[in-house]
Formats: C-alpha cells, structure tokens, sequence
C-alpha cells in the first residue's frame, strides 16, 4: 500500500530541502506517492492568493500533506498562508519535538522536549478593530472546546511515546479568564490521565527556566502565541530554526513543516539544509505507523551528523544540499 501525499515545495530554498527530502524517503523505500500541490509564490501567480482551494482540497483528500517554507506576502492584504492552512483544515495541534542531534553547534546536550501548541485560536484569530483614533482592541480568544482536544491530544501523544511530566503554561494571574480556561480544560481532561504528573507554571518562569536548564521538562502545554514565541526558543536550544521539524495536525488531516523560513539569502544555491523538512517526513512516517523506515533514516541522519564530514555551512561543514542528501543516501 502506498500513502498519497500532497507536496508544497514552497518557495526560496523550498523546492531544494523538498526534493531533497523526498530523494532519501524514495532511497529508504518509505511507501510515498507525491501529489504536487501549488502554494506560495507559484500560487499568487495562478490563482492571485498563497493557499489556493484547490491545494487545501488535495490535502483534504490525501489526508497528508508536506510542505517547504511559503514566503508571506507583505502589505498585500493576505492572511498568512501558514495561518489561511491550519485554520481552513482545522490542524489543531501544533507539535514540535525538540532533541539535540550530534555535532549540531551550540546545541544544549541530552535535550529531548515536546511542545505543543494550540493553534487555531488565542490573538491568532485575527480580531482587531480600531476602536477610537488611536486606540486599538486585538482579541484573545479562548474555548473550553480548544482547551480540551489540545490536552487530550497531548496526553494522548504521552500515553502512546510513554512520556512522564507535562507543564500547562500560562498567564492565568494576569488573563483570568483567557489563560484560565486553558488551564481548567487542561486539569479536567488531565483528570483522566492521572498516571501521568501534571504541572502547571507561569509563561515568564518557563522563559526563565528553559534557557536555564531545559533538562528539567518533559512536555509543554501552550496557548498560540505562547506556543509560537517558546517554540522558536526552544528550537535554539536544539542549535536554530535548521534542526527542528514539526507537525500541524487535526483530527481530518495532517501536514508536516520545517519550522524555517524561504532563506532567500541563499536560496537557488544549493546551500541549503534539507535536515529540518526531512525530519518532518519523518514525523510523517511515523504518524501513518511507518516506525521501522522512520527509524532508518533516522540512524542515517545521526550516522552522517555524527561522522562530520559532510555538513552544511548552517552546521558548520562546507557540503552543500546534494554532497549533504547523498552521504545520508549513502549512510542508508
Ligand atoms: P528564515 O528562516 O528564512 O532565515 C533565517 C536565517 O536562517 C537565514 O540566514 C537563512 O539563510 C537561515 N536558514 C533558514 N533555513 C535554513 C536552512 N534550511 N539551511 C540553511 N540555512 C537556513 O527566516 P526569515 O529570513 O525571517 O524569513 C524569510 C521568509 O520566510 C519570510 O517571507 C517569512 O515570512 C517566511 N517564513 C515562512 C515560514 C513557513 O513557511 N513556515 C516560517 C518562517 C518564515
């Protein structure tokens, strides 16, 4: 049986870190049949917006959907095409695990985190108006509905990857209501998972203690914005933006993303690292129960890193995409 995936290449380095991606699943034998589908500037040029309906109906129907970064187009009046996919296709967790793979410069060693973060609502809903001149509302929203299949998901993800501790993040002294829906939703559903140690801690004491030592969490629990800022700290934990995959999953369809931009700085070089996006397939495999391809390439990846030879500039090394894919090609 071969699982249909839809295919957003993507722009600036989009198209080199997905073919590249897609060389080393095809040379590990991962059962993947590609279905392209048009998104960012390539879009805009079609269909005159980033997300186009007929991108969003393939997903629909594959189910699954990998995709390179997508530029957003400035003062243009577009929503975010990223925002525009995760709100249309309800992909409401945004999971994101965080671990320190050998060799990776200023990485925090022995690090192995799991994020998730809530992402169809919170300030992410867009609802700002001017109210007077100069005087501006923008709205957090918060269900209980969201708050509950975040947590059941996340605790559902503990259950079945045997994780132990979770923190609920938040700002409830300050966001009572907002940030204590959350809470509330995330200790009800908790209430059914009680073999599993549940905390909850202030956003500004995680901000403190993460950098500090991130050794002490297992699994964070975050509201949007919470979840996009601490994210991205996270992820310099890991060593940057390269290195980290993720997933935006609903309960209709999941699409797997490298969390890094189009890096027009050296887009079109062939500098580029495939690492982050190729990690992401992996998150994929493993999501449709592909473990034992996943964890092949997986040895690959930490063979070649571990090795050193054949690194991009980004990791230290002087290899460019291909030297960089065929080493893992070779590794496999
Ligand atoms: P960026 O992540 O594209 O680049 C930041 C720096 O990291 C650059 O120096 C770049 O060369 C480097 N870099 C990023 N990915 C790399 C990789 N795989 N290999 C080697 N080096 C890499 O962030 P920036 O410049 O802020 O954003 C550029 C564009 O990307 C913007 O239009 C932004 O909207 C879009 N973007 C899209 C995202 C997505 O689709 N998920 C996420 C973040 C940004």
């Amino acid at each position: 049986m071969k699982y249909r995936v839809t295919l957003l290449e993507g722009d600036g380095i989009g198209p080199e870190v997905t073919g590249a991606t897609c060389r080393i699943l095809a040379a590990a034998g991962a059962p993947i049949e590609w279905e392209r589908a048009p998104a960012g500037g390539e879009a805009m040029e079609k269909y005159g917006v980033p997300m186009p309906e007929v991108t969003l109906e393939s997903i629909r129907k594959n189910r699954l959907g990998l995709k390179g970064p997508l530029m957003t187009p400035k003062g243009g009046g577009f929503r975010s095409a990223n925002v525009t996919l995760r709100q249309a296709l309800d992909l409401y967790v945004g999971l994101r695990p965080v671990k320190t793979l050998p060799n990776i410069p200023g990485a925090w060693p022995g690090l192995d985190l799991v994020l998730f973060r809530e992402n169809t609502e919170d300030l992410y809903a867009g609802i700002e108006h001017e109210v007077t001149p100069g005087t501006v509302v923008s709205l957090k929203t918060s269900t209980v509905r969201a708050g509950e299949r975040i947590s059941r998901w996340a605790f559902e993800h503990m259950r079945y990857r045997g994780r132990r501790t979770i923190h609920c993040c938040h700002k409830a002294p300050i966001n009572p209501l907002a940030d204590g829906a959350f809470l509330n939703a995330f200790r009800k559903v908790g209430g059914e998972y009680p073999f599993i140690e549940q905390l909850d801690i202030g956003v500004d004491t995680l901000s403190l203690l993460l950098p500090m030592d991130p050794s002490r969490f297992d699994v964070l629990l975050l509201q949007n914005l919470y979840g996009d800022i601490l994210s991205d700290l996270c992820a310099g934990l890991a060593g940057g933006l390269g290195v980290v995959p993720g997933a935006n999953i609903g309960s209709k369809a999941a699409v797997f993303e490298a969390v890094h931009g189009t890096a027009p700085d050296i887009a079109g070089k062939g500098l580029a690292n495939p690492l982050a996006v190729l990690l992401s397939g992996l998150m994929l495999l493993e999501h449709v129960g592909e473990w034992k391809i996943a964890g092949r390439v997986e040895r690959a990846v930490w063979d070649v890193l571990a090795a050193g030879k054949h690194l991009t500039g980004d990791l230290g090394g002087k290899a460019g995409t291909a030297e960089f894919t065929d080493a893992i090609i070779d590794a496999l």
